[in-house]
């Protein structure tokens, strides 16, 4: 089936800083990275994602990009990072990097230009407004400190726009030299060969100048979870033209931080706009049968009218762990089996594979004004002191269990939810009903998720039990377990019993299946 890369893939997100360590700062690294691109391979995924290691003063970890086009020394060189690239294409995987473009550090050189004078060259390539300077211009909030979305300066009297932190002002997409300079900060990176881009908050660079309160009702919300302005769509169709520029297949893989799944269904324009949009709404949903269902069709609807291509996300740098959410390793394991059989683009997040749980952060280690830290806590390697970083205290403490948690003995253990992920995305790599089939819902009782996905011979029954107890499901045909989440009845014929949390992948023996009855 030819299809482009991004649909097929499952894309592993590593967050730098707590990947690996390879100086001994405690700080993860581009060469840590490097290091461990065999783990990758031996997982099974297809492309990583690394969030940013740009210059940055790191007031949001590198969120507040202060040269889009560099390495903070703290992750290594420019050097570094060709050679990671180099090192991932030899061995098959692809790379995206993340593209910051609604904003920058307030340190980078055309902020410090821009706030340097009202006549500065690059004071409107920033949203700037007159006001009194007790009174902001409108009333967005800004995300994490629950403070308004503007900043006073009392140099050059006048607010200046930031949906995130002070330090991080929101670019004018409205102003031509703006785009250029963004679009040349991608072609900088597509030159050196990356395969596309995750690109932070990418419904927010459109903005209408007017820049009008949003109504009360909703005024509380942070302003970057609400702006959804037509002008984005128009960037980001220019923004495609960039990277239709270089050969290959280059991904624009957007998050488009909005709760609806309508909306995030129209970043992908005709075809014309994002490959792959991020959809959060399931990444909040309970660990329930029905609200699943509800996402999942809603999911299939919203963007099957447009024929977009889905994505799915159980973690990431932004939100506690789902095995933390879930609160158990059995539901992580049948949340494992979920997200890598169900149709579209699956996002793993560093460390899921392990079953690691959120770090729990002593007050006095607490970093992130967004209170994330406990999600963005250290991979451990191995059972040794330092877990297989340079230095045994890294920038935050490791997360629970890391003795027995770690990547060293988990590969030991084939029991292990480690080896379930493998298995699992081995399954998905060869076959075409996993990666492209239609998905067919089947009767189940309520506590179930049942579903079929199929594309022509290849037909899998995918069955998830949400219930504490054992649910019988009655299938019609005859079905083998391939994979169960807790290695239970795995390789035998489906006896029509789902153990409790049990989620399998039950592939058809040929027989013809027709609609299944309810249990
Ligand atoms: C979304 C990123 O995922 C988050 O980590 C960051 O703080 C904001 N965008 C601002 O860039």
């Amino acid at each position: 089936m030819s299809a482009p890369w991004w649909q097929s893939a499952v894309v592993y997100q590593i967050y730098p800083r707590s990947f690996c360590d390879t100086t001994g700062n405690g700080v993860g690294d581009l060469e840590g990275i490097r290091r461990r691109l065999d783990h990758l391979v031996w997982l099974g995924v297809d492309a990583i994602w690394i969030s940013p290691f740009f210059p940055s003063p790191m007031k949001d970890y590198g969120y507040d990009v202060a040269n889009f086009c560099g390495v903070d020394p703290l992750f290594g060189t420019l050097a570094d990072f060709d050679r990671l690239l180099d090192d991932a294409h030899a061995r098959g995987l692809r790379v995206l990097i993340d593209w910051v473009p609604n904003h920058t550090s307030d340190q980078h050189p055309w902020f410090v230009d821009a706030r340097s004078s009202r006549s500065a060259a690059h004071r409107d390539w920033y949203v700037w407004r007159d006001g009194h300077p007790d009174r902001p211009p409108n009333n967005w909030r800004a995300a994490f400190l629950d403070s308004p979305a503007w900043s006073w300066d009392e140099a050059t009297r006048q607010w200046y726009l930031h949906l995130f932190l002070a330090e991080q002002p929101d670019l004018d997409w409205n102003n031509h030299e703006v785009v250029a300079a963004m679009h040349d900060s991608l072609r900088f990176w597509l030159d050196r060969g990356v395969d596309g881009f995750r690109m932070d908050v990418i419904h927010c660079i459109g903005k209408d100048p007017a820049l009008d309160d949003h109504p009360d009702a909703v005024a509380k919300i942070p302003a970057c979870a609400l702006n959804d302005d037509p002008l984005t769509h128009s960037l980001l169709r220019d923004i495609r033209a960039v990277l239709e520029e270089y050969p290959g297949e280059r991904a624009m893989v957007g998050e488009v931080y909005l709760l609806s799944t309508d909306a995030v269904a129209t970043y992908y324009g005709d075809g014309d706009e994002l490959h792959l949009a991020f959809n959060f709404p399931p990444l909040y949903a309970a660990w329930e049968a029905g609200a699943w269902r509800e996402h999942i069709e809603r999911t299939e609807a919203a963007l099957g009218d447009r024929n977009a291509w889905p994505t799915w996300v159980l973690s990431n740098h932004d939100n506690p762990r789902h095995r933390t959410r879930y609160g158990s390793e059995a539901r992580a394991r049948a949340a494992a089996v979920l997200l890598l059989s169900l149709r579209g683009t699956p996002f793993l997040y560093a460390g899921e594979e392990f079953g690691l749980e959120d770090a729990v952060i002593p007050a006095d280690r607490r970093l992130d004004p967004g209170g994330r830290d406990g999600c963005r806590a250290p991979i451990p390697w191995d059972a040794a002191a330092g877990h297989g970083w340079a230095r045994a205290k890294a920038w935050l403490p490791w997360p629970p269990d890391a003795g027995q948690r770690n990547a060293a003995a988990l590969r030991a253990d084939e029991q292990s939810l480690l080896h379930l992920y493998r298995r699992l995305l081995a399954h998905r790599r060869t076959s075409p009903a996993l990666q492209w089939g239609v998905i067919e819902w089947v009767e189940a009782p309520d506590d179930v998720l049942a579903f079929r996905r199929v594309f022509g011979d290849d037909r899998w029954t995918v069955l998830v039990n949400f219930a504490a107890e054992d649910r019988e499901v009655a299938l019609a045909g005859a079905w083998k377990r391939v994979v169960t989440s807790d290695g239970h009845g795995e390789g035998r014929a489906f006896d029509g019993v789902l153990r409790a949390n049990q989620g399998t992948l039950l592939l058809s023996r040929g027989v013809s299946a027709s609609r299944s009855r309810r249990a």
